[in-house]
């Protein structure tokens, strides 16, 4: 590969990996192949869009020497937004939802970023309070009523920026059809901003229309509610159907899955501590979530024969202060 010159040279070309040791434990008699997000620099599938968003901006004169990058997430965006606006000289700024994990605060710090907790902003917690939690609504409240008031600002937001599923489809899908050889029947992928799905999902459909997408969407004891406001959750993935349509962000096709997959957080938790110890890969909670759901589509009698692939957005080790590798904690 010779010399890199930046690391957004890193960004992508990620490894499929046949979970061989994992598949012979299930009797499985589908191939689960997976895509690992965490080769990329930053350990996350995110590098990907932070990459495409900053760069699209750049070329469309929207983000100039000098501006401040700003962005909402869950964390691994502003991750990977940190590091590219450290290795390209500019500011970072994100808000983070309270309930992420501290290491994601910590590394966005490392790269030089300024991390918000979105309670920390009134604008936000206002919206987040009056509507039961719409983050689309809190991060419109957040664009109108403060960044839209300051200047020499480029505010990413991941959720409408056409450049996110893009760069799924013109990278992780081909990379994941010219791995596999062309032999993929199923995909499977979390939805958070849903741009890994859509656009990694249209690649794939465009080469096999036959295609199976498995879209997967947090179980209904996964999300907070009256009875449990504070559940164990997985990170970055969220609700895409049963909500009003206006909720889920502009870059979610819902037209492109033919499935909706409901998985638990401890079912996540559980299947992600399993293959760390079948094929030795520590992965995050969604990832593990992916695992889990192809894992019941493989099972069945129709799929026999057939490749899946799922995406695994990142690295366990941004999970540490979790409970996702507390054995002893059952959900
Ligand atoms: C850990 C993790 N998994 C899955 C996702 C969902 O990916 P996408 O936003 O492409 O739908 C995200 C997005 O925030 C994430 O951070």
């Amino acid at each position: 590969m010779g010399i890199s010159k930046s690391i957004a040279e890193l960004v992508g070309k990620t490894p499929l990996l046949e979970l061989s040791n994992y598949e012979k434990k299930h009797n499985l008699e589908a191939r689960i192949l997976v895509k690992l997000e965490y080769f990329n620099p930053n350990q996350s599938v995110k590098d990907r869009i932070a990459l495409a968003m900053v760069e699209d901006a750049e070329r469309k004169g929207l983000l100039k020497p000098g501006y401040t990058i700003v962005e909402t997430t869950s964390g691994n965006t502003g991750i990977g937004l940190a590091a590219i606006a450290a290795s390209k000289g500019y500011k970072f700024r994100v808000y983070i939802q309270d309930q992420v994990s501290e290491e994601r605060f910590k590394v966005i710090r490392a790269f030089g970023g300024e991390t918000i907790k979105l309670s920390e902003e009134p604008a936000v917690a206002k919206t987040l309070e009056e509507t039961g939690g719409d983050f689309v609504a809190a991060i419109q409240a957040l664009k109108e009523q403060v960044l839209d008031k300051e200047k020499d600002i480029f505010f990413v937001d991941q959720c409408s920026n056409p450049a996110n599923p893009a760069i799924h489809e013109a990278t992780t899908g081909p990379e994941i059809w010219q791995d596999a050889e062309g032999n993929v029947d199923i995909f499977v992928a979390n939805v958070g901003t849903g741009g890994t799905i859509s656009g990694t999902g249209k690649y794939l459909k465009s080469k096999n229309p036959e295609l199976k997408i498995i879209a997967i969407q947090p179980g209904e004891n996964s999300l907070p509610s009256e009875a449990n406001p504070a559940p164990e959750e997985i990170t970055g993935v969220h609700p895409f159907e049963g909500i009003p349509k206006e909720r889920v962000p502009s870059t979610m096709n819902l037209d492109i899955y033919d499935e909706k997959f409901e998985v638990e957080t401890i079912e996540a938790y559980r299947a992600a501590r399993e293959v760390a110890k079948t094929d030795g890969i520590l992965i995050g909670t969604s990832s593990g979530a992916a695992i889990y759901a192809a894992t019941e589509v493989a099972k069945r009698p129709e799929n026999r024969g057939k490749t899946i692939v799922a995406v695994l957005p990142d690295t366990g080790l941004r999970y540490l202060s979790t409970k996702l590798f507390e054995e002893e904690y059952q959900g």
